[in-house]
């Protein structure tokens, strides 16, 4: 049974306090929107449709430059979830299977749990929502279900009795039902609430009026954390590291103080490696297995491959790709760089828009000037090349195989196989020229003080 997903992200998330809509804010890395689109990817979803509102725009583009394919439906005013879902029925028009609903704002429900809701609707239910056990249920809408765990209604907080407001079983607002039954029901819900919305949750007892019956699964309440506020989102970021500090453990990766190992969400990261104290992770980074990445260093959008050893105080930007047992020491920038097989960029180098060979030794200092104001240039580097210290390399520039710079110098023209290229003033020494100087100056001093 083929399967879409509607996410509702229409919602202003005032208590924000932002310019920017609230499902655009980020954790680990990804706005909390493409966390959800995550989870509806994770059940190879046919179709996604966002619906969006406020900052409409802004929303679809983000979700667009993460998934081309996601669809988006427009919801003027927000009056209510069930009105918000009814919005994605044209984009849906066509679609014959089941539908789960999404919420932009809980970004931590998990692929399994929403198969388990699929595999749930299976056994003959018309609805499946999905349930949780609150600490604390406060304004949850509260799920009434029978002894034979069968579900019969939802009812809102607002519109809860006391006894009702009892149940701990509350609503996370995810629900899964055919999508032609689901806007079907829709169409029957109104607005005579207390809240005077169309509420979403109002289609299961609309379900069982016509004979069918609903479901409630239950999940953890980590997956149906909903950010509202800076505070929840702070919370929302460390309930993703703890989990993905216990997922790289768990796969064989050391992580020596794991408190202090930021992830992003889309972190990859092989056996046996080592994750020294205090490194951050950007988005798009995969490790290969037995790399080491010491203490202090912030890595994104690279590739680490097998045995390369990175800092400690190492930054690899977008496009640094190391090669098998490759070294980048401390205060070491690589940008958009391939660093060869075993080579070595050791101390204080800056290696923009390059390219360097096997084993080639990059000495302390050496930068990559790669940028004339306007343009971008190269540099190659050939394989056992050895860069002497302090080399400033004016792209577009090409070191040869087997060939040196001698420290120091300002290498501009290309230096072939093989050659020395020496780029820098000739040394001259003046016999005793540095006594004489001190003697003249210690005696200026001298007199200066006698006044
Ligand atoms: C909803 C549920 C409640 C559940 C709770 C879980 C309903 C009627 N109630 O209540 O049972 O316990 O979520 O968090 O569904 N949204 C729109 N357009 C709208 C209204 C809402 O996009 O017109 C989006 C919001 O941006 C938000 C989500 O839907 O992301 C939930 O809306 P919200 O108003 O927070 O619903 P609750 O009252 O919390
Ligand atoms: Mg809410």
């Amino acid at each position: 049974m083929s399967v879409a997903t509607i996410i509702l992200a229409a919602g202003m998330g005032s208590r924000m306090k932002s310019d920017m809509p609230k499902v655009l804010h980020q954790i680990a890395g990804a706005p909390m929107l493409v966390h959800a689109m995550r989870a509806a990817a994770g059940i190879e979803a046919q179709k996604t449709v966002i619906v969006t509102g406020h900052g409409a725009d802004l929303v679809a583009s983000v979700a667009a430059e993460y998934d081309e394919t996601v669809l988006t439906a427009h919801q003027d005013a927000q009056n209510g979830t069930g009105h918000a879902v009814q919005q994605a029925a044209d984009a849906l028009q066509d679609f014959e299977g089941d539908v789960i609903v999404l919420y932009g704002d809980t970004p931590f429900v998990q692929p399994e749990t929403l198969q388990a809701m699929l595999d749930k609707k299976a056994e003959g239910h018309g609805v499946v929502v999905l349930g949780f056990h609150a600490a604390d249920p406060a304004k949850y809408g509260r799920l009434i279900t029978t002894d034979d765990g069968r579900l019969e209604a939802i009812v809102e907080y607002k519109d809860a009795s006391t006894a009702q407001r009892d149940i701990d079983f509350c609503n996370s607002g995810v629900i899964c039902a055919n999508a032609k039954l689901l806007f079907s029901l829709l169409d029957a819900v109104t607005n005579d609430n207390t809240s005077g919305e169309y509420y979403l949750t109002d289609v299961v007892g609309l379900a069982r009026t016509r004979g069918l019956t609903c479901a409630a699964i239950a999940c953890d309440e980590a997956e149906t954390m909903g950010i509202n506020s800076r505070v929840d989102l702070a919370a929302a970021e460390v309930a993703f590291q703890i989990m993905a500090r216990q997922d790289a453990m768990e796969n064989g990766t050391t992580l020596i103080a794991a408190q202090t190992v930021w992830f992003a969400y889309d972190t990859v990261i092989g056996r046996d490696v080592i994750i020294e104290p205090n490194v951050v992770f950007g988005p798009g980074v995969t490790i290969e297995n037995n790399a080491t990445i010491r203490a202090f260093s912030h890595l994104e959008g690279c590739h680490v491959s097998k045995d390369a050893i990175v800092g400690p105080y190492a930054r690899l930007r977008p496009g640094a790709e190391l090669a098998n047992g490759a070294k980048v020491g401390n205060f070491v920038e690589i940008k958009a760089a391939q660093i060869g097989e075993g080579a070595k960029v050791n101390h204080l180098s800056y290696i923009g828009d390059a390219d360097i060979g096997a084993e080639a030794n990059i000495g302390a200092g050496t930068i990559t000037c790669n940028y004339d104001g306007v343009f971008k240039h190269k540099t190659e580097i050939g394989t056992r090349a050895f860069i002497g210290s302090n080399t400033m390399l004016v792209a577009p520039v090409r070191i040869g195989d087997d060939a040196m710079t001698a420290s120091g110098s300002v290498i501009t023209k290309d230096v072939p196989d093989t050659a020395l290229g020496l780029g820098r003033a000739r040394q001259e020494n003046k016999p005793g020229l540095a006594l004489r100087m001190m003697n003249k100056l210690r005696a200026a001093k001298a007199a200066v003080k006698k006044g």
